[in-house]
């Protein structure tokens, strides 16, 4: 199969697995991370398959989308071989899917450049006007409110907090997104990263203006 329609075959694949998903990690999602993701491989040199492929699966072995990260990883695996990907390539793409998920300290620094590219599209759909979005969705989804002024939202919250659910959509902002342009890794995702995060602070400073006092 020539690499073309590795990547077309692939795109179905996946979106039919993703068309009903709700938690934020829908097709669209996957559309965007892949789309600036091979922009910025050409930009960076990165191998554009490796990329592209990698960012088409990247979601499909999160336990919020599938059952359970082992049966995620396994049917990732058998989709790449039968369509052709070599064993260096499969094995390049497992590790990056398996070690560039953001999850609060236990994430290792990936060491790729597709690895780092991948990340960094993921990123950026983290932040910007998007970011806003999905984090405002996803908090009510899961019983959020969208500010609590009774949590310390200007500091990180603290783990008790945290697995206790003290949670906010605006929290998230300080616990994760106001980070994410410092962890950038590519020179092409650090540029891209500096709007999307100068939009997040002119929302937090126009949302915490509107609400006025914290009382
Ligand atoms: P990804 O693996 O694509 O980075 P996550 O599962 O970490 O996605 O999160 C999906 C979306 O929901 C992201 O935009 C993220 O910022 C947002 N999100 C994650 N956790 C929270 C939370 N506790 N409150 C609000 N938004 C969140
Ligand atoms: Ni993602």
């Amino acid at each position: 199969m020539n690499q073309q329609k590795m990547i077309e075959e692939t795109k179905e694949w996946v979106k039919k697995q993703l068309l009903n998903e709700k938690t934020g990690h829908d097709w669209y999602h996957i559309k965007r991370v892949t789309e600036q993701a091979v922009e910025i491989a050409t930009i960076e040199g990165a191998n554009p398959l490796i990329v592209t492929l990698a960012a088409l699966t990247h979601d499909l072995i999160d336990d919020k989308v599938v059952r359970s990260e082992e049966e995620g990883l396994r049917n990732v695996q058998s989709w790449l071989r039968s369509i052709g990907t070599t064993e260096s390539d499969l094995r390049h793409i497992i590790q990056i899917i398996t070690t560039m998920s953001f999850k609060g300290g236990t994430n290792k620094p990936v060491t790729t450049l597709e690895a780092q590219v991948v990340q960094d599209a993921d990123r950026l759909d983290a932040i910007g006007a998007i970011g806003v979005a999905r984090t405002f969705i996803y908090a009510g989804k899961k019983g959020d409110p969208m500010y609590d002024p009774a949590l310390s939202i200007r500091e990180t919250l603290s783990l008790d907090e945290y697995r206790n659910g003290q949670s906010s959509a605006v929290g998230h902002f300080y616990e994760k997104l106001l980070k994410l342009k410092d962890l950038m890794n590519t020179n092409e995702g650090k540029k891209r990263a500096h709007k999307r995060h100068e939009f997040l602070e002119n929302f937090l400073e126009q949302f915490l203006h509107e609400w006025g006092s914290n009382e």
